[in-house]
């Protein structure tokens, strides 16, 4: 298993350029499902996810060609329906297909993926609408078995806004019979750049970016062309880079008006945070000052920066209080950043962070990509050497993370252990 040893300490300078969003990818190569004939995505970060996102597609008999960010899918050929376990098991996401695979084919059989490292993450809300959508949906041995002959249009209304639940309805809504109307949507920009891309194949959708999305059903969907948005989480973590390392990184080919809320906080930091052409100038101080943040959905403060900002406040001056309300066991990076010498308590969603002067370099093991992040993040700021394990999370996510950290001045390598 591959490990990460980071030396720590660099004050990181240079320009870093941003990948494509895999949250954006994902339901994007899900989305090539709903047509016959050949998508072509650019921008597609060559990830972990997006491989087996490739091989379950390949899997259903799709035609899935990967090469220097570009993803070539083709569904023609589609004849086998399932999602097996060992595909959903690896990523939850797997679960992106059902809503088109219902759409198109009026049926799907999809492994019920299971609670992962931080929380149960049920899909009761994406059943939920299927079910009012029309499709029988039927639980065996693990599996969630979908039919329709054909789904029609419904009022659909979310508990709590849900990102991949809106983007499997969205996908189910648009060969559906009828008008389906999501209230409660989630306003992520992934949710977006997925609809932005239905509508490029001929979707009818109206109001994607806020909290009540209407889909009219069409007949039939032609293949696209698209390019996925920049990776507004990639783009906060190297914000949060130069916040710890007091460096002066210019972030290009990310948008910063999908970063707000993380923004406005990063600044209170005394991060520096300066527009520039393509991108933005982040240049950190010597310390950053505390800050409190609590997660929300979108526009909210995003729970994929949570565990990177906690990394940077445990060096802040003073006191910050970090509260999760996403997810129930996102907070499994405390005990491996206390390995490094922070001194973070926490009761139920809600952490303390003490800031300390110094981190210092350890054995420490990423539980879950963001955690993998917080754990680089303060490795770059800790004083002599952390490994990091298992650090095959972090390559769920991050695209070539090493190389564009070395490219900054860090001193970081890979080894297989
Ligand atoms: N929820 C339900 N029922 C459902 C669906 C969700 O109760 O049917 C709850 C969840 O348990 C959670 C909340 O609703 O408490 C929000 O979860 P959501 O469904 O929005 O999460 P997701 O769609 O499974 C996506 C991202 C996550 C990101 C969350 C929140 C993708 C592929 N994944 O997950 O990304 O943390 O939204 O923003 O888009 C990551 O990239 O590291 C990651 C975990």
């Amino acid at each position: 298993m591959d490990v990460l040893i980071i030396k720590g300490g660099k004050r990181l300078k240079g320009t870093v350029e941003i990948s494509g969003a895999k949250n954006a990818a994902l339901p994007l190569i899900a989305a090539s499902i709903l047509t016959s004939g050949e998508n072509t995505i650019n921008m597609v970060p060559d990830l972990r996810d997006v491989k087996t996102m490739g091989k379950l597609l390949t899997n259903m008999g799709a035609e899935f060609h990967y090469q220097a960010q570009r993803a070539i899918i083709d569904s023609k050929r589609i004849n086998n329906f399932e999602a097996p376990y060992e595909l959903v098991k690896e990523m939850r996401a797997s679960v992106l297909v059902l809503g088109p695979m219902i759409a198109r084919f009026g049926r799907a059989k999809v492994s019920l993926p299971g609670g992962c490292a931080i929380g149960a993450r049920p899909i009761n809300l994406h059943l939920m609408g299927l079910e009012k959508m029309g499709a029988k949906i039927e639980l065996e041995s693990g599996y969630i078995i979908a039919s329709a002959k054909r789904l029609n249009g419904a009022s659909l209304h979310f508990d709590t806004p849900t990102v991949t639940g809106t983007e499997n309805l969205m996908m189910a809504a648009v060969l559906a019979r009828g008008t389906t109307v999501i209230e409660n949507a989630a306003r992520e920009p992934e949710v977006i750049d997925l609809a932005n891309a239905l509508i490029y194949m001929g979707a009818r959708i109206k109001g994607a970016g806020g909290s009540e999305i209407e889909v009219e059903g069409v007949d039939e969907l032609k293949p696209i062309r698209h390019t996925v948005i920049p990776d507004r989480v990639e783009t906060g973590t190297f914000m949060a880079i130069a916040g710890i390392t007091g460096g002066d990184i210019i972030i290009k080919g990310c948008i910063l008006g999908n970063l707000n809320a993380l923004v406005i906080k990063l600044k209170e930091t005394g991060l520096g945070l300066e527009e520039v052409e393509d991108g933005v100038r982040a240049i950190g101080q010597a310390r950053p000052k505390a800050v409190d943040i609590e997660t929300a959905p979108y526009p909210g403060f995003p729970t994929d920066m949570q565990a990177q900002f906690m990394a940077l406040m445990s060096v802040a001056e003073g006191t910050s209080v970090i509260t999760e309300t996403i997810f129930e066991n996102r907070f499994m990076h405390v005990a491996e950043l206390m390995r490094m010498g922070a001194d973070i308590s926490f009761k139920g969603s809600t952490a303390a962070v003490r800031g300390v002067k110094k981190l210092k370099g350890a054995n420490v093991m990423a539980t879950d990509l963001r955690a993998s992040a917080s754990l680089v993040v303060a490795a770059l700021r800790a004083e002599g050497e952390t490994t990091i394990h298992r650090i095959y999370h972090l390559d769920r996510g991050y695209e070539k993370m090493e190389e564009k950290l070395n490219s900054l001045g860090a001193d970081v390598r890979r080894e297989k252990r």
